[in-house]
């Protein structure tokens, strides 16, 4: 049957006290409607319709990134859900001799599956119903509308809130507000929906009573796990669906394969992929699109964002961003990977070492105290401790290459733009201002000179100068005019 969902998102959201609209906050790596269209999606519905309306130009630029081919119908004044559906009714030009069934959802429920929302639609159509109610009981309906049902159990309406009786307001299943209509008698019901209720509000859920008295059927199914169900009208809220929506997800990875160490302490995006025997330890934040190849181990303390991290390797108290870490290679702890960053199998990113933009190959390796920016390492370079790459004269980048198997001293700085050609190497302290050929070795620091007794005479009276008097040093002789040092 040909499925039309229908997602409302014009509500304003003023609990949140945000200058984002509702819907676009986000959880696990997506915004709320994001989390609601990508269930929708994987109905493969024949269209999809957002009706926004609050900051609609902020929710419209949004839903255009997520999923161009959704329509979007905006409600200028938020006159209730009935309204809004019928907005999109109108957008969509569906007339009361429309077959199929018309889904309708919210965006702001951020935990509910499109198994859930495909379950539902299957068991309307099955039963033929003019509309279906996907119910839900809880321990604290307030606030929402009650599922009404007679004597024989069939449901006879939904009455609000702000509408209900005492009597009423003790009944525990709830509308969740995702409903199946027929396309036609969505068709043709709205426009009888009227707005003489408390709220002064069209409600879409007087569609239930106007069926029955029409004579047609309805029905409502509780959904096993009304979290899915919940939405989030405060931040507090919001940190709480987060939070679910985490354990779930992790849950659901160690099903598996993955090994968490602590899922408390472990953030995990809804778009993020782990092969099965990849450990995750305590700490670990694993955000956006990551993807980690199977036997990886990453963790403690380690925040990756759009970064892919390949068989076997290992990431220690790293921050990465837009990175990529090869087959057992090795990084951390305590490095920074910034965009662009390629390590290669078998490479090694160490303690305190930034990267950006850096291509370091297979076997190569960064291992101390080191910032490599624009820059090109060769297979099985070792890049010594404390080397800058100065990739920025102030005013425009240059790139560094460094060839295979080069053994670059400490405290280097290379200048860019510098190319070191393969099999070359530098001295401790070296400044590498330009090319050096393959298997040179350049030295740029001067020779070491020695000024004999200097800190009996220039720092008389402090410990140092005791210290190299205990030690037997003798006082500088008297100056000659001459400077008295020796060179080595
Ligand atoms: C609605 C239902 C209630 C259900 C509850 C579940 C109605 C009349 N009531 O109540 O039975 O238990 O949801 O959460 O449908 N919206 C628009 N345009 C509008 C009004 C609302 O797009 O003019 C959107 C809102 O952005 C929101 C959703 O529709 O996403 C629900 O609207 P809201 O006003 O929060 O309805 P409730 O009073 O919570
Ligand atoms: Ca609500």
């Amino acid at each position: 049957m040909t499925l039309t969902v229908i997602v409302l998102a014009a509500g304003g959201g003023t609990r949140m006290k945000s200058k984002t609209p509702k819907v676009l906050h986000e959880v696990g790596g997506r915004s709320m409607l994001g989390h609601v269209l990508a269930a929708v999606r994987e109905l493969e519905p024949a269209r999809v319709v957002t009706v926004v309306g609050h900051q609609r130009e902020q929710v419209a630029a949004h839903i255009q990134q997520l999923d161009p081919t959704c329509v979007l119908a905006v409600q200028e004044q938020q006159l209730g859900t009935g309204h809004a559906v019928r907005v999109a009714v109108d957008a969509l030009g569906i007339a009361a001799s429309h077959e199929g069934t018309v889904l309708i959802a919210y965006g702001d429920t951020p935990l509910l599956r499109a198994e859930s929302l495909r379950r539902f639609a299957a068991e309307h159509e099955a039963a033929q119903r003019a509309v279906s109610i996907l119910s839900g009981v809880v321990d604290d309906p307030a606030g929402y509308g009650r599922i009404v049902r007679d004597e024989e159990g069939e449901v006879v309406a939904i009455v609000e809130d702000k509408d209900a009786t005492p009597e009423l307001r003790e009944i525990a299943e709830i509308n969740s507000g995702i409903l199946a209509f027929e396309a036609s008698f969505l068709a043709e019901v709205l426009p009888r929906i009227g707005n003489d209720n408390a709220k002064g509000e069209f409600y879409l859920t007087d569609a239930i009573s106007l069926a029955r008295e029409a004579g047609m059927t309805v029905g409502a199914y509780p959904i096993e796990d009304v979290a899915e169900i919940a939405g989030a009208n405060d931040r507090a809220q919001l940190a709480e669906l987060g939070r679910e929506l985490n354990r779930r997800i992790v849950t659901g990875w160690m099903r598996e394969g993955v090994t968490v160490m602590d899922p408390a302490t472990t953030w995990i995006d809804a778009d993020v992929r782990l092969a099965a025997d990849v450990t995750v330890l305590p700490g670990t934040q694993l955000l956006g699109a990551t993807v980690i190849a199977e036997d990886a181990v990453v963790g403690p303390d380690t925040t990756l964002k759009d970064c892919e991290v390949g068989a076997g390797a290992r990431v220690v108290r790293t921050h990465g961003e837009l990175a990529v870490v090869g087959d057992s290679a090795t990084v951390g702890p305590f490095s920074y990977l910034r965009p662009g960053t390629v390590l290669g199998a078998a490479g090694k990113i160490g303690a305190f070492v930034e990267t950006k933009n850096a291509r370091i190959s297979a076997e190569a390796k960064v291992p101390h105290l080191s910032y490599v920016g624009d820059a090109e390492i060769g297979e099985g370079t070792n890049i010594g401790a404390g080397t800058i790459f100065a990739n920025y004269d102030g005013v425009a980048k240059h790139r560094t290459t460094v060839g295979k198997h080069a053994k670059t001293g400490s405290n280097n700085t290379f200048v860019a733009p510098v190319t070191i050609g393969d099999g070359a190497a530098t001295g401790g302290g070296t400044v590498v201002r330009g090319e050096v050929p393959p298997g040179a070795l350049a030295v740029s620091a001067g020779p070491l000179r020695i000024i004999e007794g200097w800190a009996i005479s220039k720092r008389a009276g402090t410990a140092q100068a005791e210290a190299a008097a205990a030690a037997g040093a003798q006082p500088a002789p008297r100056a000659t005019g001459q400077e008295n040092n020796r060179r080595t």
